[in-house]
């Protein structure tokens, strides 16, 4: 894949396309509300060893990168630190991440952001201060019942999905599209409404990605396509642009494509994009590539998560 320059956002938002780059520096090209749905699940707070590298870019004529209106820009390497991954560098880490969410949302779009139960809180208190109070719409647990028992505590087997919305009064979710699930007891609610099954609510009870069926790509991160089919048809339409920024094994992009909407993926991991186009190679699936690691704005942090999620 051949290095761009500078990022043609026209050319990312008209198609599906897939970059490879620091999140960060991608949604900072991004224009204003020019993105119907989000669903990201980041990395949680691992407690592994991460190497966070800072970078200064300055104007240079004879510089290695190309940023905005083809300007040159020489890279200085200022410090390599690894640090665990502790919980406040996390957040440092998100907030901007998800202040540009907030900032490329459309007024009708949504965010859908998958979390770890340890972390949840402080991420709910995090995305309250972004989007407001009045736009959280819910928290979505996803159950499965797989892995090891924990005998000491009630064994975890859950995920959460904060859903905030741009606009309480202006956002698309549309229960008529999503795909209804058996009632758990139909013998009670009659043959008519139990052949129709009923909506989901906000408990999700779904296995995770079968380890040995076609949906298993071996990332090691991979969500089950299932969950996010019934984010992407509840919160957008057909034609609507998907953005997914730590896209992993592509997840968003298959739910999308499958379901009629654009999709826009971001990850900074060249293993992810191995996955994503084998993927999408054997879904059919066509879309644009960018490698986006050789440019950056004017100063730049490039945060590198050496354990990944
Ligand atoms: C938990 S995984 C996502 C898995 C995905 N939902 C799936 O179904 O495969 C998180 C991803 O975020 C990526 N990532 C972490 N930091 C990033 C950054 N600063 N910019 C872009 N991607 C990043 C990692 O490489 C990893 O693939």
């Amino acid at each position: 894949m051949a290095r761009d320059t500078a990022l043609d956002s026209a050319a990312l938002l008209c198609g599906d396309a897939v970059v490879l780059g620091d999140n960060l520096e991608v949604l900072r090209q991004l224009p204003d509300a020019c993105v119907d749905l989000v669903y990201i699940d980041p990395p949680f707070n691992t407690g592994r060893t991460q190497a966070h590298t800072q970078l200064r870019t300055v104007r240079d004529a004879a510089g290695d990168r190309t940023g905005f209106g083809g300007q040159r820009y020489a890279t200085e390497r200022l410090a390599t630190r690894a640090y665990l991954d502790r919980f406040d560098d996390y957040l440092a880490f998100l907030a901007p991440r998800l202040e540009e969410a907030h900032r490329v949302l459309a007024a009708h779009g949504s965010l859908y952001f998958h979390i770890d139960y340890r972390e949840v809180h402080y991420c709910k208190v995090l995305l309250d201060g972004i989007f407001g109070r009045d736009c959280f719409l819910n928290e979505i647990i996803w159950a499965y019942d797989y892995g090891a028992r924990a005998t000491r505590k009630w064994p975890a087997k859950h995920d959460n999905i904060l859903v905030y919305v741009k606009d309480p009064a202006r956002y698309h979710f549309d229960t008529a599209e999503v795909e209804r699930i058996p009632y758990m007891a139909p013998g009670l609610v009659g043959e008519e409404k139990a052949a129709r099954g009923k909506l989901p609510t906000d408990t999700w009870w779904h296995t995770i990605v079968p380890t040995n069926g076609r949906e298993r790509t071996g990332y090691p991160t991979q969500k089950p396509l299932g969950i996010v089919r019934r984010v992407v048809q509840a919160s957008s339409k057909p034609g609507d642009l998907v953005l997914d920024f730590f896209a992993g094994s592509g997840t968003t992009g298959v739910a999308a494509a499958e379901l009629g909407r654009r999709f826009l993926l971001i990850d900074n991991n060249p293993e992810a994009l191995r996955v994503m186009e084998a993927r999408f190679a054997a879904d059919g699936i066509a879309f644009a590539r960018h490698d986006m690691t050789g440019t950056t704005g004017a100063a730049a942090e490039l945060l590198v998560a050496a354990g990944g999620a």
